[in-house]
Protein backbone atom coordinates (compact mmCIF):
# COMPACT_ATOMS: atom_id res chain seq x y z
CA UNK A 1 0.00 0.00 0.00
CA UNK A 2 1.23 3.34 -0.97
CA UNK A 3 2.23 5.48 2.10
CA UNK A 4 0.41 8.52 3.32
CA UNK A 5 -2.73 6.76 2.47
CA UNK A 6 -5.81 5.23 4.55
CA UNK A 7 -8.59 2.76 3.80
CA UNK A 8 -12.15 4.76 5.10
CA UNK A 9 -15.58 2.97 4.37
CA UNK A 10 -17.75 4.62 2.49
CA UNK A 11 -20.94 3.44 4.37
CA UNK A 12 -19.69 4.74 8.18
CA UNK A 13 -16.63 6.25 7.28
CA UNK A 14 -14.28 3.53 9.41
CA UNK A 15 -10.80 4.17 9.03
CA UNK A 16 -8.30 1.62 8.77
CA UNK A 17 -4.67 1.33 7.37
CA UNK A 18 -5.08 -2.07 5.76
CA UNK A 19 -7.34 -2.87 2.58
CA UNK A 20 -9.95 -5.25 4.23
CA UNK A 21 -13.03 -7.07 2.11
CA UNK A 22 -15.66 -6.49 5.04
CA UNK A 23 -15.47 -3.12 6.71
CA UNK A 24 -15.56 -4.14 10.64
CA UNK A 25 -17.27 -0.80 11.20
CA UNK A 26 -20.84 -1.65 9.23
CA UNK A 27 -20.08 -5.19 8.08
CA UNK A 28 -20.72 -3.82 4.44
CA UNK A 29 -18.74 -5.85 1.89
CA UNK A 30 -16.25 -3.93 -0.74
CA UNK A 31 -17.13 -0.19 0.99
CA UNK A 32 -13.40 0.50 1.63
CA UNK A 33 -11.94 3.23 -0.45
CA UNK A 34 -8.31 4.41 -0.98
CA UNK A 35 -7.92 8.51 0.07
CA UNK A 36 -5.02 10.19 0.54
CA UNK A 37 -4.41 11.58 4.25
CA UNK A 38 -4.39 15.55 4.06
CA UNK A 39 -1.40 17.52 4.85
CA UNK A 40 -2.37 19.00 7.99
CA UNK A 41 -2.38 22.74 7.26
CA UNK A 42 1.43 24.41 8.21
CA UNK A 43 2.47 21.00 9.22
CA UNK A 44 3.38 17.55 8.15
CA UNK A 45 0.93 14.18 7.41
CA UNK A 46 0.38 12.98 10.99
CA UNK A 47 1.85 15.97 13.00
CA UNK A 48 0.01 16.18 16.38
CA UNK A 49 -0.84 19.61 17.43
CA UNK A 50 0.36 20.34 21.20
CA UNK A 51 -1.97 19.75 23.85
CA UNK A 52 -2.20 16.37 24.14
CA UNK A 53 -0.82 15.97 27.48
CA UNK A 54 -3.08 18.32 29.38
CA UNK A 55 -0.83 21.42 28.74
CA UNK A 56 -3.14 23.27 26.49
CA UNK A 57 -5.72 26.40 27.68
CA UNK A 58 -8.05 25.89 30.28
CA UNK A 59 -11.16 27.39 30.07
CA UNK A 60 -14.24 27.58 32.93
CA UNK A 61 -17.10 25.47 32.11
CA UNK A 62 -20.49 26.72 33.14
CA UNK A 63 -23.54 25.64 34.71
CA UNK A 64 -26.51 24.91 32.39
CA UNK A 65 -28.65 26.93 34.30
CA UNK A 66 -26.71 29.80 33.53
CA UNK A 67 -26.55 29.86 30.03
CA UNK A 68 -28.29 31.68 28.23
CA UNK A 69 -31.44 30.30 26.58
CA UNK A 70 -32.15 32.99 23.57
CA UNK A 71 -35.52 31.52 21.53
CA UNK A 72 -34.70 30.18 18.36
CA UNK A 73 -35.40 32.41 15.15
CA UNK A 74 -36.87 30.30 12.52
CA UNK A 75 -37.29 31.02 8.81
CA UNK A 76 -40.55 30.06 7.07
CA UNK A 77 -39.90 28.20 3.58
CA UNK A 78 -43.61 29.16 2.71
CA UNK A 79 -44.19 25.59 1.92
CA UNK A 80 -46.05 24.18 5.54
CA UNK A 81 -45.49 20.48 5.36
CA UNK A 82 -42.07 20.85 4.91
CA UNK A 83 -42.22 23.51 7.81
CA UNK A 84 -43.39 21.32 9.77
CA UNK A 85 -41.00 18.56 9.38
CA UNK A 86 -38.35 21.22 9.76
CA UNK A 87 -39.98 22.04 13.22
CA UNK A 88 -41.34 25.42 12.23
CA UNK A 89 -38.78 26.60 10.00
CA UNK A 90 -35.22 27.13 8.81
CA UNK A 91 -32.97 27.97 11.84
CA UNK A 92 -29.89 30.62 10.75
CA UNK A 93 -26.86 28.59 10.92
CA UNK A 94 -28.02 25.27 10.83
CA UNK A 95 -27.31 22.90 8.09
CA UNK A 96 -29.72 20.67 6.68
CA UNK A 97 -28.97 17.63 4.72
CA UNK A 98 -31.75 17.00 2.22
CA UNK A 99 -31.44 12.88 0.95
CA UNK A 100 -33.27 11.57 -2.23
CA UNK A 101 -32.60 9.55 -5.14
CA UNK A 102 -32.25 11.38 -8.32
CA UNK A 103 -35.42 12.25 -10.22
CA UNK A 104 -37.37 12.40 -6.80
CA UNK A 105 -37.97 16.42 -6.74
CA UNK A 106 -34.86 17.71 -4.37
CA UNK A 107 -33.85 20.39 -6.97
CA UNK A 108 -37.66 20.90 -7.28
CA UNK A 109 -38.24 21.65 -3.79
CA UNK A 110 -34.88 23.50 -2.78
CA UNK A 111 -35.96 25.95 -5.71
CA UNK A 112 -39.74 26.56 -4.40
CA UNK A 113 -37.59 27.21 -0.82
CA UNK A 114 -35.20 29.68 -2.07
CA UNK A 115 -38.46 31.57 -4.54
CA UNK A 116 -40.31 31.67 -1.78
CA UNK A 117 -37.68 33.57 1.19
CA UNK A 118 -36.94 35.74 -2.15
CA UNK A 119 -40.48 36.74 -2.26
CA UNK A 120 -40.37 37.88 0.81
CA UNK A 121 -37.14 39.74 0.14
CA UNK A 122 -34.85 37.49 1.86
CA UNK A 123 -31.21 37.02 0.65
CA UNK A 124 -31.00 33.90 -0.70
CA UNK A 125 -28.21 32.00 -3.15
CA UNK A 126 -29.08 28.45 -5.01
CA UNK A 127 -25.10 26.87 -5.85
CA UNK A 128 -25.87 24.57 -8.50
CA UNK A 129 -22.60 22.03 -9.28
CA UNK A 130 -25.11 19.86 -11.24
CA UNK A 131 -27.01 21.81 -13.85
CA UNK A 132 -25.94 24.68 -15.14
CA UNK A 133 -27.63 28.21 -14.76
CA UNK A 134 -29.67 27.76 -17.85
CA UNK A 135 -30.90 24.47 -16.76
CA UNK A 136 -31.67 26.01 -13.58
CA UNK A 137 -33.31 28.54 -14.77
CA UNK A 138 -35.59 26.38 -16.86
CA UNK A 139 -36.60 24.79 -13.82
CA UNK A 140 -37.62 27.68 -12.05
CA UNK A 141 -39.64 28.76 -15.11
CA UNK A 142 -42.21 25.95 -14.55
CA UNK A 143 -42.63 27.52 -10.82
CA UNK A 144 -43.88 30.39 -8.89
CA UNK A 145 -42.97 33.91 -10.14
CA UNK A 146 -40.45 33.78 -6.90
CA UNK A 147 -38.47 31.22 -8.31
CA UNK A 148 -37.08 33.51 -11.22
CA UNK A 149 -35.55 36.07 -8.60
CA UNK A 150 -33.32 33.52 -6.92
CA UNK A 151 -29.52 34.57 -7.47
CA UNK A 152 -27.58 31.14 -9.10
CA UNK A 153 -24.00 30.28 -9.00
CA UNK A 154 -23.02 27.53 -11.22
CA UNK A 155 -19.64 26.21 -9.45
CA UNK A 156 -17.73 23.04 -8.55
CA UNK A 157 -14.85 24.64 -6.91
CA UNK A 158 -15.54 24.72 -2.56
CA UNK A 159 -13.17 27.41 -2.24
CA UNK A 160 -15.16 29.65 -4.46
CA UNK A 161 -18.45 28.60 -3.33
CA UNK A 162 -17.43 29.68 -0.11
CA UNK A 163 -15.54 32.94 -1.03
CA UNK A 164 -19.00 33.70 -2.53
CA UNK A 165 -20.78 32.50 0.61
CA UNK A 166 -18.37 35.04 2.72
CA UNK A 167 -19.11 37.86 0.05
CA UNK A 168 -22.82 37.87 -0.47
CA UNK A 169 -23.85 36.26 3.11
CA UNK A 170 -26.78 35.20 2.24
CA UNK A 171 -29.29 33.97 4.69
CA UNK A 172 -30.62 30.71 3.52
CA UNK A 173 -28.19 29.21 0.87
CA UNK A 174 -29.07 25.36 -1.03
CA UNK A 175 -26.21 23.50 -2.25
CA UNK A 176 -27.02 21.40 -5.16
CA UNK A 177 -25.29 18.77 -4.69
CA UNK A 178 -22.64 18.04 -2.06
CA UNK A 179 -21.29 15.18 -3.90
CA UNK A 180 -20.69 17.84 -7.10
CA UNK A 181 -18.58 20.18 -5.36
CA UNK A 182 -14.48 19.60 -4.81
CA UNK A 183 -11.90 20.78 -2.22
CA UNK A 184 -8.79 21.42 -4.08
CA UNK A 185 -6.78 20.93 -1.06
CA UNK A 186 -8.30 17.56 -0.27
CA UNK A 187 -7.36 14.48 -2.48
CA UNK A 188 -9.71 12.04 -3.50
CA UNK A 189 -12.50 12.30 -6.51
CA UNK A 190 -15.99 14.32 -6.06
CA UNK A 191 -18.39 12.53 -4.16
CA UNK A 192 -16.15 9.96 -2.41
CA UNK A 193 -16.33 9.61 1.44
CA UNK A 194 -13.25 12.10 1.90
CA UNK A 195 -14.68 14.93 -0.60
CA UNK A 196 -17.91 14.81 0.77
CA UNK A 197 -17.00 15.07 4.40
CA UNK A 198 -14.60 17.99 3.64
CA UNK A 199 -17.24 19.67 1.84
CA UNK A 200 -19.85 19.37 3.94
CA UNK A 201 -17.03 20.39 7.27
CA UNK A 202 -16.05 23.54 5.70
CA UNK A 203 -19.70 24.51 4.58
CA UNK A 204 -20.81 23.99 8.37
CA UNK A 205 -18.40 25.97 9.41
CA UNK A 206 -19.04 28.71 7.11
CA UNK A 207 -22.73 28.18 7.53
CA UNK A 208 -21.96 28.53 11.61
CA UNK A 209 -19.86 31.67 11.70
CA UNK A 210 -22.01 33.64 9.11
CA UNK A 211 -25.32 32.35 10.25
CA UNK A 212 -26.19 31.20 7.19
CA UNK A 213 -28.98 28.45 6.78
CA UNK A 214 -27.85 26.15 4.67
CA UNK A 215 -29.46 23.03 2.31
CA UNK A 216 -26.70 20.37 1.16
CA UNK A 217 -28.48 18.31 -1.28
CA UNK A 218 -27.46 14.69 -1.19
CA UNK A 219 -27.79 12.31 -3.37
CA UNK A 220 -28.76 8.78 -2.12
CA UNK A 221 -27.07 4.93 -3.21
CA UNK A 222 -28.90 2.19 -4.39
CA UNK A 223 -30.48 1.18 -1.30
CA UNK A 224 -31.46 4.19 -0.54
CA UNK A 225 -28.43 5.39 2.00
CA UNK A 226 -27.09 8.53 1.49
CA UNK A 227 -23.55 7.95 -0.13
CA UNK A 228 -20.64 9.18 2.54
CA UNK A 229 -23.97 8.90 4.90
CA UNK A 230 -23.43 8.43 8.42
CA UNK A 231 -20.19 10.82 7.88
CA UNK A 232 -22.05 13.54 7.36
CA UNK A 233 -25.32 12.60 9.37
CA UNK A 234 -22.79 13.09 12.32
CA UNK A 235 -22.38 16.62 11.47
CA UNK A 236 -25.25 18.37 10.39
CA UNK A 237 -28.42 19.68 12.52
CA UNK A 238 -30.83 17.98 10.08
CA UNK A 239 -31.46 15.23 8.01
CA UNK A 240 -34.27 15.11 5.67
CA UNK A 241 -35.09 12.25 3.53
CA UNK A 242 -37.64 12.30 0.58
CA UNK A 243 -39.08 9.07 -0.43
CA UNK A 244 -41.21 7.66 -2.68
CA UNK A 245 -41.40 6.19 -6.46
CA UNK A 246 -40.48 8.23 -9.02
CA UNK A 247 -43.22 7.07 -11.74
CA UNK A 248 -45.75 7.93 -8.67
CA UNK A 249 -46.57 11.35 -8.38
CA UNK A 250 -46.41 10.82 -4.21
CA UNK A 251 -43.84 12.09 -2.18
CA UNK A 252 -42.93 11.66 1.37
CA UNK A 253 -40.45 13.76 3.52
CA UNK A 254 -39.51 12.77 6.46
CA UNK A 255 -37.06 13.87 8.96
CA UNK A 256 -34.35 11.08 10.22
CA UNK A 257 -32.45 13.31 12.54
CA UNK A 258 -33.39 17.11 13.88
CA UNK A 259 -31.53 19.15 16.46
CA UNK A 260 -34.18 21.60 16.10
CA UNK A 261 -37.28 19.75 16.41
CA UNK A 262 -39.00 16.54 16.45
CA UNK A 263 -38.08 13.61 13.95
CA UNK A 264 -41.59 12.28 14.13
CA UNK A 265 -43.29 14.46 11.42
CA UNK A 266 -43.66 13.88 8.32
CA UNK A 267 -44.67 15.66 5.00
CA UNK A 268 -46.93 14.47 1.89
CA UNK A 269 -46.77 16.27 -2.08
CA UNK A 270 -47.77 15.29 -4.88
CA UNK A 271 -45.82 15.98 -8.30
CA UNK A 272 -47.43 18.23 -10.76
CA UNK A 273 -46.56 20.77 -13.85
CA UNK A 274 -46.12 23.48 -11.71
CA UNK A 275 -43.54 21.57 -8.99
CA UNK A 276 -44.56 19.83 -5.67
CA UNK A 277 -48.00 20.13 -4.44
CA UNK A 278 -48.72 19.46 -0.53
CA UNK A 279 -51.27 16.98 -0.32
CA UNK A 280 -53.70 18.22 2.92
CA UNK A 281 -56.25 16.08 2.17
CA UNK A 282 -54.42 12.54 1.61
CA UNK A 283 -56.51 10.49 3.99
CA UNK A 284 -59.95 11.33 1.70
CA UNK A 285 -58.26 10.45 -1.56
CA UNK A 286 -57.33 7.38 -0.22
CA UNK A 287 -60.72 6.49 1.19
CA UNK A 288 -62.40 7.17 -1.74
CA UNK A 289 -60.00 5.32 -4.18
CA UNK A 290 -59.94 1.97 -2.36
CA UNK A 291 -61.77 0.09 -3.63
CA UNK A 292 -63.85 -2.25 -1.10
CA UNK A 293 -63.33 -5.70 -3.37
CA UNK A 294 -61.85 -8.84 -1.53
CA UNK A 295 -58.17 -8.03 -0.74
CA UNK A 296 -58.53 -4.28 0.02
CA UNK A 297 -58.41 -2.88 3.36
CA UNK A 298 -58.01 0.55 5.37
CA UNK A 299 -55.22 1.03 7.60
CA UNK A 300 -55.51 4.28 9.96
CA UNK A 301 -51.68 4.82 10.00
CA UNK A 302 -49.65 7.27 11.47
CA UNK A 303 -47.42 9.22 9.95
CA UNK A 304 -45.32 11.24 12.20
CA UNK A 305 -47.56 13.13 14.75
CA UNK A 306 -50.65 12.92 12.68
CA UNK A 307 -52.59 9.85 11.55
CA UNK A 308 -53.45 8.85 8.01
CA UNK A 309 -55.74 6.76 5.61
CA UNK A 310 -53.90 4.73 3.71
CA UNK A 311 -54.90 1.24 1.79
CA UNK A 312 -53.63 -2.21 1.57
CA UNK A 313 -54.16 -4.18 -1.30
CA UNK A 314 -53.45 -8.16 -1.20
CA UNK A 315 -53.31 -11.06 -3.69
CA UNK A 316 -52.96 -14.30 -3.31
CA UNK A 317 -52.64 -16.66 -6.28
CA UNK A 318 -51.20 -20.83 -6.36
CA UNK A 319 -47.97 -20.76 -7.17
CA UNK A 320 -46.48 -22.68 -9.83
CA UNK A 321 -42.79 -22.00 -8.12
CA UNK A 322 -41.40 -24.45 -5.69
CA UNK A 323 -40.70 -21.13 -3.13
CA UNK A 324 -43.48 -19.35 -3.65
CA UNK A 325 -43.15 -15.69 -4.01
CA UNK A 326 -43.51 -12.61 -1.32
CA UNK A 327 -43.98 -9.99 -2.93
CA UNK A 328 -43.90 -6.49 -1.01
CA UNK A 329 -44.55 -2.73 -1.94
CA UNK A 330 -44.68 -0.24 0.75
CA UNK A 331 -43.83 -2.10 3.67
CA UNK A 332 -40.79 -4.62 5.11
CA UNK A 333 -40.66 -7.63 3.67
CA UNK A 334 -39.59 -9.59 6.81
CA UNK A 335 -42.69 -8.60 8.49
CA UNK A 336 -44.76 -9.76 5.89
CA UNK A 337 -43.35 -13.05 6.41
CA UNK A 338 -43.87 -12.99 9.92
CA UNK A 339 -47.61 -11.88 9.99
CA UNK A 340 -48.15 -14.84 6.84
CA UNK A 341 -46.67 -17.50 9.90
CA UNK A 342 -48.41 -15.63 12.03
CA UNK A 343 -52.02 -16.56 9.91
CA UNK A 344 -51.09 -19.49 9.29
CA UNK A 345 -50.96 -20.92 13.08
CA UNK A 346 -53.48 -18.18 14.50
CA UNK A 347 -55.66 -17.17 12.47
CA UNK A 348 -56.12 -20.55 10.38
CA UNK A 349 -55.37 -19.34 6.91
CA UNK A 350 -52.36 -21.06 5.07
CA UNK A 351 -50.87 -19.62 2.01
CA UNK A 352 -47.99 -22.45 2.10
CA UNK A 353 -48.49 -23.36 -1.92
CA UNK A 354 -49.56 -19.47 -2.62
CA UNK A 355 -47.88 -16.43 -4.58
CA UNK A 356 -48.55 -13.31 -2.01
CA UNK A 357 -48.43 -9.88 -3.01
CA UNK A 358 -48.92 -6.97 -1.02
CA UNK A 359 -49.39 -3.16 -1.74
CA UNK A 360 -49.49 -0.28 -0.19
CA UNK A 361 -51.64 1.95 -2.67
CA UNK A 362 -50.26 5.62 -4.35
CA UNK A 363 -46.72 4.57 -3.46
CA UNK A 364 -47.15 4.77 0.30
CA UNK A 365 -44.39 3.71 2.65
CA UNK A 366 -46.30 2.12 6.24
CA UNK A 367 -43.09 1.60 8.89
CA UNK A 368 -45.28 1.45 11.92
CA UNK A 369 -46.51 -1.46 13.48
CA UNK A 370 -50.44 -1.16 13.25
CA UNK A 371 -50.06 -1.82 9.63
CA UNK A 372 -49.95 -5.65 10.69
CA UNK A 373 -53.50 -6.46 10.96
CA UNK A 374 -54.03 -4.53 7.80
CA UNK A 375 -51.81 -7.22 6.09
CA UNK A 376 -53.54 -9.93 7.62
CA UNK A 377 -56.76 -9.46 6.80
CA UNK A 378 -56.14 -7.95 3.41
CA UNK A 379 -54.25 -11.44 3.19
CA UNK A 380 -57.35 -13.42 4.80
CA UNK A 381 -60.28 -11.35 2.39
CA UNK A 382 -58.53 -12.10 -0.34
CA UNK A 383 -57.48 -15.37 0.17
CA UNK A 384 -61.50 -16.15 1.06
CA UNK A 385 -62.35 -14.12 -1.71
CA UNK A 386 -64.57 -11.72 0.05
CA UNK A 387 -64.74 -7.97 0.97
CA UNK A 388 -64.52 -6.89 4.40
CA UNK A 389 -67.53 -6.63 6.64
CA UNK A 390 -69.31 -3.30 6.59
CA UNK A 391 -66.16 -2.15 4.27
CA UNK A 392 -64.77 0.62 3.47
CA UNK A 393 -63.86 -0.20 7.19
CA UNK A 394 -60.99 0.66 9.01
CA UNK A 395 -57.83 -1.04 11.46
CA UNK A 396 -55.05 -0.83 13.11
CA UNK A 397 -53.07 -3.42 15.69
CA UNK A 398 -49.80 -5.26 15.70
CA UNK A 399 -49.58 -8.73 15.91
CA UNK A 400 -47.86 -10.58 18.54
CA UNK A 401 -46.48 -14.18 17.92
CA UNK A 402 -49.12 -15.81 20.12
CA UNK A 403 -51.74 -14.53 18.02
CA UNK A 404 -52.89 -11.08 20.45
CA UNK A 405 -53.55 -8.07 18.80
CA UNK A 406 -51.20 -5.36 20.66
CA UNK A 407 -52.04 -1.81 21.51
CA UNK A 408 -50.41 0.41 19.24
CA UNK A 409 -49.36 4.75 19.53
CA UNK A 410 -52.14 7.03 19.49
CA UNK A 411 -55.21 5.14 18.73
CA UNK A 412 -57.22 8.12 19.82
CA UNK A 413 -55.95 10.14 16.84
CA UNK A 414 -55.95 6.91 14.46
CA UNK A 415 -60.00 6.49 15.38
CA UNK A 416 -60.98 10.15 14.82
CA UNK A 417 -59.38 10.40 11.42
CA UNK A 418 -61.33 6.87 10.06
CA UNK A 419 -64.57 8.81 12.07
CA UNK A 420 -63.75 11.97 9.85
CA UNK A 421 -63.78 9.88 6.70
CA UNK A 422 -67.28 8.32 7.26
CA UNK A 423 -65.58 4.82 8.81
CA UNK A 424 -67.26 3.72 11.67
CA UNK A 425 -65.80 0.25 13.73
CA UNK A 426 -62.43 0.45 13.12
CA UNK A 427 -61.33 -2.95 14.01
CA UNK A 428 -58.29 -1.99 17.07
CA UNK A 429 -56.62 -3.44 19.89
CA UNK A 430 -58.07 -3.70 23.25
CA UNK A 431 -57.96 -0.42 24.57
CA UNK A 432 -57.92 1.43 22.55
CA UNK A 433 -60.78 3.55 23.06
CA UNK A 434 -64.26 4.69 22.51
CA UNK A 435 -65.36 3.95 18.81
CA UNK A 436 -63.72 1.13 18.10
CA UNK A 437 -64.41 -2.34 17.73
CA UNK A 438 -62.03 -4.14 20.13
CA UNK A 439 -60.11 -7.33 19.12
CA UNK A 440 -58.00 -9.03 21.65
CA UNK A 441 -56.68 -11.33 19.17
CA UNK A 442 -56.11 -12.09 15.19
CA UNK A 443 -59.03 -14.81 15.35
CA UNK A 444 -61.34 -12.02 16.78
CA UNK A 445 -60.40 -9.60 14.70
CA UNK A 446 -61.02 -12.06 11.59
CA UNK A 447 -64.13 -13.23 13.30
CA UNK A 448 -65.07 -9.71 13.37
CA UNK A 449 -63.82 -8.66 9.71
CA UNK A 450 -65.12 -11.76 7.59
CA UNK A 451 -68.33 -13.04 7.47
CA UNK A 452 -68.70 -17.02 8.03
CA UNK A 453 -70.71 -17.37 4.99
CA UNK A 454 -69.05 -17.28 1.57
CA UNK A 455 -66.22 -18.67 2.95
CA UNK A 456 -64.63 -20.93 0.63
CA UNK A 457 -60.72 -21.54 0.49
CA UNK A 458 -60.57 -20.44 -2.87
CA UNK A 459 -57.72 -21.45 -4.41
CA UNK A 460 -57.20 -24.87 -2.54
CA UNK A 461 -54.36 -22.99 0.03
CA UNK A 462 -56.75 -22.63 2.90
P1 LIG B 1 -35.73 17.35 -9.86
O1 LIG B 1 -36.19 18.32 -8.83
O2 LIG B 1 -34.72 17.82 -10.81
O3 LIG B 1 -35.23 16.04 -9.11
P2 LIG B 1 -33.85 15.78 -8.30
O4 LIG B 1 -33.19 17.09 -8.07
O5 LIG B 1 -34.28 15.12 -7.02
O6 LIG B 1 -33.03 14.86 -9.11
O7 LIG B 1 -37.02 16.92 -10.69
C1 LIG B 1 -37.65 15.70 -10.62
C2 LIG B 1 -38.65 15.46 -11.73
O8 LIG B 1 -39.80 16.24 -11.54
C3 LIG B 1 -38.15 15.75 -13.11
O9 LIG B 1 -38.09 14.51 -13.82
C4 LIG B 1 -39.21 16.59 -13.75
C5 LIG B 1 -40.35 16.61 -12.79
N1 LIG B 1 -41.01 17.91 -12.65
C6 LIG B 1 -42.38 18.00 -12.78
O10 LIG B 1 -43.08 17.02 -13.01
N2 LIG B 1 -42.98 19.24 -12.61
C7 LIG B 1 -42.27 20.36 -12.35
O11 LIG B 1 -42.85 21.45 -12.21
C8 LIG B 1 -40.84 20.25 -12.22
C9 LIG B 1 -39.99 21.46 -11.93
C10 LIG B 1 -40.25 19.01 -12.36
MG1 LIG C 1 -31.36 17.76 -8.84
Amino acid sequence: MPRGTIQICSQCGFQTLQWLGQCPGCDAWNTLEEERIPLARGGTRGSRRAGGQGDGPTLAPRLLSEVGSAPIERMSTGIGELDCVLGGGLVPGAVVLLGGSPGIGKSTLTNMVLGNLAQEGRRTLYVSGEESAEQVRLRAERLSAGAMGVPVLAETDLDTVLGTLAGEVPEVCVIDSVQTLRSADHPGLPGGVGQVREVAGRVMEMAKAREIAVILVGHVTKDGALAGPRVLEHLVDCVLQFEGQRERSYRELRALKNRFGSTSEAGLFEMRQGGLVEVLDASARFVAEATSAPGSVVLAAMEGSRSLLVEVQALVVPSELEQPRRVVSGLDRNRLALILAILGRHGRVGTGGADVFVNVVGGMRVDEPGVDLAVALAVASAIRGVSLQGTPRACFGELGLTGELRWVSHPERRLAEAAKHGLKRTIAPAGSGDGAYEAGTLRDALTAALPAQGRRPALGVA
